[in-house]
């Protein structure tokens, strides 16, 4: 068989069949006179003859190519050009015309996509506190916990418990290879531990300490700590970033880690207190619009000086993401040290 594969000859269009006393192949040519001699060395038995084959099921490659006879054409026009994709679910952004289509889309995901189980709508903003987004279910298994892979480690989560963006993979791998060997890090909202495990798998001698005020959230990373064997590194703490640090954690840190864009401003002073008495970077994140960079910049500078702090030099400063039109998630890492 593998000998005709390589040949060519073997038509792929065709299911083979096959029973307990004979297999039979489609091909797309007479095999020539040294195929057929070659073949009966290895299975002496083999004849040439004519035969109906079943045609083989192609397997769409494309949500268009699923859909391409289901739908008409504008609605084939108006598919999501991508969708976020966490361990085996699939999020849709569908505009209400396409909400009427939300079935027959899912179930075109799953068969585009064999790895899919369950498909659900975006269905409202990432909100409140812990930062969750509400999910409409609609096709697959109705469930909403599922494991992420990230860079070789293995993610609990659950997008109804606890906040999960696989758009942040980048960004996580990018802090990742700034820590250096023995630095001690604090994660002040750390949701399911993704920067502090990445980390921890990555960085010898480090030790992180991973604050949320979650409970499910915490739950989960220490599920996440234990699976991904990083118990000795990583330290969860469940409850408020600011009482954490002022209770257990000030001037430990070379590091702070302040990934929660929509409140981050607020919590400065405590990520500067976590800071060693040398000092240390903070990987500051907000959301910005047209003047991201200036503003940004400005925002963080302006409460590092508040807090009694000098915002000594700006390492960099980058767009993590885009949330809205003209809207980013910013990045602004900085180095941080008390105001003599
Ligand atoms: C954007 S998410 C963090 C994502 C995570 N760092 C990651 O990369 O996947 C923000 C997190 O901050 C947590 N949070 C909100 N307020 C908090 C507070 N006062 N103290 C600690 N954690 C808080 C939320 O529960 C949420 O998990």
């Amino acid at each position: 068989m593998q000998s005709l594969i390589k040949t060519g000859i073997l038509d792929r269009h065709f299911c083979v069949k096959s029973d307990d006393q004979m297999i039979t192949l489609p091909l797309v040519r007479d095999p020539t006179k040294v195929e057929i001699d070659e073949l009966r060395k290895l299975v002496p038995s083999a004849s040439l003859g004519l035969g109906e084959f079943e045609p083989r099921k192609r397997h769409p490659r494309t949500l268009e190519e699923a859909l391409a006879t289901t739908v008409s054409a504008d609605v084939l026009s108006r598919l999501p050009k991508s969708f976020d994709v966490v361990g085996d679910i699939t999020l849709l952004e569908l505009d209400s015309e396409l909400a009427a289509y939300q079935t027959i889309i899912a179930e075109a995901i799953m068969e585009v996509h064999p790895n899919v189980r369950s498909v659900f709508a975006k269905s409202g903003e990432v909100s409140g506190a812990e930062r969750i987004r509400p999910l409409r279910y609609i096709a697959g298994e109705n469930r909403t916990h599922t494991t992420h892979k990230e860079y070789g480690c293995l993610f609990r989560v659950d997008l109804s418990k606890a906040f999960f963006s696989p758009r942040l993979s980048t960004e996580h791998q990018r802090v990742v290879q700034m820590v250096e060997k023995g630095e001690r890090v604090v994660d002040m909202f750390a949701g399911v531990g993704l920067f502090s495990i990445l980390i921890a798998k990555k960085v010898v001698d480090v030790r992180v300490d991973a604050i949320d005020a979650n409970p499910q959230a915490v739950e989960l990373l220490q599920e996440n700590v234990r699976a991904n064997k990083v118990e000795a590194k990583v330290h969860a703490h469940l409850g408020d970033a600011r009482e954490v640090i002022r209770k257990e954690l000030t001037q430990i840190a070379s590091r702070v880690i302040m990934n929660h864009p929509s409140a981050s401003k607020d919590f400065i002073k405590e990520a500067c207190e976590a800071l060693r008495p040398s000092g240390g970077v903070i990987h500051y994140y907000t959301f910005a619009g047209e003047n991201w960079e200036a503003d940004s910049r400005h925002e963080v500078e302006h409460e590092v000086q508040a807090s009694g702090y000098v915002a000594e030099r700006v390492l960099g400063i980058h767009r993590v993401r885009e949330v809205a039109p003209v809207r980013w998630q910013v990045a602004v890492d900085l180095k941080v040290v008390p105001r003599q």
